[in-house]
């Protein structure tokens, strides 16, 4: 099986399962219509799914099924899309278009939009707080810790602060490779890097293990938004499924603004190599990882 494939297959069971949450845990009756018509849009109808392969793929190293990690890679979508849903906001990145389709905020309101990413993020602790999660609550307080801390002001929110503040804020001093790589590795890598960790934590695999997804998820989060970044100048929207040339519009510094697009292209081949080395010990058993690795480097949406 190719890589693409692999990649449709895990987008396609996580849909399955999302919607099956969606209407199992937010029923239509109680909730409000809207509300839910919303966190629907946000959450399925495109997308590359890319974190819930992670997560399937992370757990099949340790010998995990696809039904093992499901709901974890379920939960984490939530979070990401709810972070897509408040990241497209009029306050924030004032995009239009997402996924090949309208944004949450233009297809509904704003208020909507925030309320629809609100109910998405806590969804996501009501998914990993379920039995079908995992059997041992043990476990499943350790996934909902981990996530907590990816997706908070020390992961994924402080990471689009620091960004914001960035871009908006006059008063800041310039960027510098290290900034960025700061608040990358929060923006994006937290999220990415929780992908990676959670199979060595629903397999209860030695710390060591663990230890080293970790590193592989940082690295691929890092890779991952230097590849955004690049497709951001290098795409177009019909590739991507949203608009481009934005951050040079909004005077945003990135990886690729201040290294340039060859050593952004350069630092990206060099974090793959980083990354298939940290698989190295798993040999042929992460032969699908690795091919993420290359597919973060080379992916064209
Ligand atoms: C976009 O993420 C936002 C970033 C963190 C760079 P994806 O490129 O994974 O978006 P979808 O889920 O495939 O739409
Ligand atoms: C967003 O980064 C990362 C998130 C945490 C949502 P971007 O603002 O670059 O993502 P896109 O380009 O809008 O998908
Ligand atoms: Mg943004
Ligand atoms: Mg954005
Ligand atoms: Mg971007």
């Amino acid at each position: 099986m190719t890589f693409v494939q692999n990649l449709d297959l895990a987008a396609r069971a996580t849909e399955t399962r999302l919607a099956e949450l969606l209407a199992a845990l937010v029923s239509l009756d109680g909730s409000s219509r809207r509300l839910t018509a919303a966190m629907h849009h946000a959450l399925l109808g495109g997308g590359k799914r890319f974190r819930p392969f992670l997560v399937i793929e992370s757990a099949a190293l340790f010998g995990l099924s696809e039904g093992d990690a499901i709901d974890t890679a379920a939960a984490l979508e939530c979070v990401h899309c709810y972070s897509l849903a408040h990241d497209d906001l009029p306050a924030m990145d004032n995009d239009i278009m997402r996924r090949g389709r309208p944004t949450v905020w233009r297809a509904y309101d704003e208020w909507t939009a925030i309320l629809a990413g609100d109910a998405l993020l806590t969804l996501a602790f009501e998914i990993l707080a379920l039995p079908t999660t995992h059997a041992d609550p043990s476990v499943r307080a350790t996934l909902v810790m981990e996530l907590a801390k990816a997706s908070g002001a020390l992961g994924m929110v402080g990471g689009q602060s620091l960004d914001l503040e960035a871009e908006k804020l006059s008063d800041q001093a310039p960027q510098s490779l290290t900034s960025i790589r700061h608040l990358q590795s929060m923006k994006t890598g937290a999220l990415i890097r929780f992908a990676c960790a959670s199979g060595p934590i629903l397999a209860q695999a030695p710390d060591e293990d663990r230890r080293r997804l970790e590193r592989f998820g940082d690295v691929m989060g890092f890779a991952f938004q230097i590849s955004d970044d690049l497709l951001d100048v290098e795409g177009t929207a019909e590739e991507v499924g949203k608009a481009v040339a934005k951050d040079a519009a909004a005077g945003k510094a990135t990886l690729v603004s201040l290294m340039g697009l060859d050593a952004a292209r350069s630092k990206l081949a060099e974090l793959e190599q980083e990354a298939i080395g940290l698989l190295a010990p798993y040999g042929s058993r992460a032969a699908t990882l690795a091919e993420a690795a290359t597919f973060v480097v080379n992916r064209r949406s």
